[in-house]
């Protein structure tokens, strides 16, 4: 798949995720094998106003690289402006949102409520293309509703636009995050451009991931829940998709360490205060289905001190030791990575 510069064989990709895909984040979904990773969408109009915590989170760091920027918007006016602002941080591509579904969002007029407006859409698109160096894409949803599903003629727009490539949730806004994606129309999407296309929803582990690229014939795919506490996901897909080889599933030890390194990236990104607080609604996500979690957990998310998280999560990794070396851990043989329903609250 080819955006710009980048030219990686069926890219696995870390979708963009509000209050997830911070800079802690996105670095370790690197380290465990993300292709290509996105930041948290990023409003135009705060960027245009300089609300310090949205430039705050324009901020991308060579060792992500290649890392896109996420803004969403529904004027041109504010797009055009927001997209000069992200291009001085230097991410390898901006990436525009069409599919955000929430109200705060969707219900003035940005994200997937530009689905009905497909001549706005255009013209947002168009004259952000136009309006930086950098490649742009897009990512949307398959249309507003079941009645109104226009993916097609989006997709056709979007490239025309000048869009380098773009990501399909195969749901539409009303959906939400109900049911399960309709793989069928991502694959009608990507017959009818000859742009690159992302395929986005519901991959929760390694089979997933193969089975959507053959389902869909897409150039690449996204994935969001299911990296979430489960940042593995990504060195599996790729090594089963580009080598046809299975890893095993994470261990307890590693997924300890992932926990471990992420209140690392958080403290060290977001200093210790928020760092520690933020991270605390991530513990049950990495640790989910071990012997003895929830007590951990509720030492963890009491805590503000790192060293003492550190403490508590190798005093956890010695109590699976000990049970391990006594025969008692039953691990859950990977299960807990295939349970749909992250303990996070997704306000998204
Ligand atoms: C907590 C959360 C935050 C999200 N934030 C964004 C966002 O900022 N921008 C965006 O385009 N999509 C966002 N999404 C949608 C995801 O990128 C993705 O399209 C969706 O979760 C479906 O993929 P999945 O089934 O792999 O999770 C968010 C989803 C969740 C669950």
């Amino acid at each position: 798949m080819r955006i710009g510069t980048i030219d990686i064989d069926r890219p696995v990709i870390l979708a963009p995720m509000e209050d997830v895909t911070d800079r802690a984040f996105r670095q370790l979904c690197k380290r465990h094998g993300a292709d290509i990773v996105y930041t948290e969408f990023i409003s135009a109009e705060a960027l245009r106003r300089g609300a310090e915590k949205s430039i705050r989170k324009l901020t991308v760091a060579d060792h992500e690289r290649p890392v896109a920027v996420q803004i969403f918007g529904s004027t041109v006016e504010s797009m055009v402006e927001a997209a000069a602002i992200a291009e001085t941080y230097e991410p390898d591509y901006l990436d525009i949102n069409f599919g955000c579904p929430v109200k705060k969002v969707a219900g003035r007029g940005a994200g997937a409520a530009l689905l009905q407006e497909p001549e706005k859409l255009s013209a947002i698109a168009s004259a952000v293309a136009r309006a930086v160096s950098i490649p742009v894409t897009a990512k949307t949803r398959i249309g507003w509703d079941h009645d109104s599903i226009n993916i097609i003629e989006i997709v056709r727009r979007l490239e025309d636009s000048g869009m380098q490539a773009v990501a399909v949730h195969g749901r539409t806004r009303s959906d939400m995050y109900k049911g399960k994606a309709d793989w069928s129309r991502i694959a009608e999407a990507k017959a009818a451009c000859s742009i690159p296309v992302i395929a986005n929803g519901d991959v929760w582990n390694a089979d997933d991931a193969a089975a959507m690229f053959a389902a869909t014939g897409a150039d690449g795919i996204m994935i969001g829940r299911g990296s979430i506490g489960n940042p593995f996901i990504f060195a599996q897909s790729v090594s089963l998709v580009r080598q046809g080889v299975r890893l095993p599933d994470p261990s307890y030890r590693e997924r300890i360490a992932a926990a471990t390194e992420h209140m690392r990236l958080s403290v060290e990104y977001k200093g210790e205060k928020y760092g520690i607080v933020e991270m605390r609604r991530h513990y049950s996500t990495y640790l989910k289905g071990l012997p003895g979690v929830s007590k951990v957990r509720n030492l963890l998310v009491r805590e503000l001190d790192p060293a003492v998280i550190v403490e508590l999560l190798a005093g956890f990794e010695a109590h699976c030791e000990a049970l391990e070396r006594e025969g008692r851990l039953k691990e859950s043989g990977g299960e807990f990575l295939n349970d749909h329903s992250p303990k996070l609250t997704l306000n998204y």
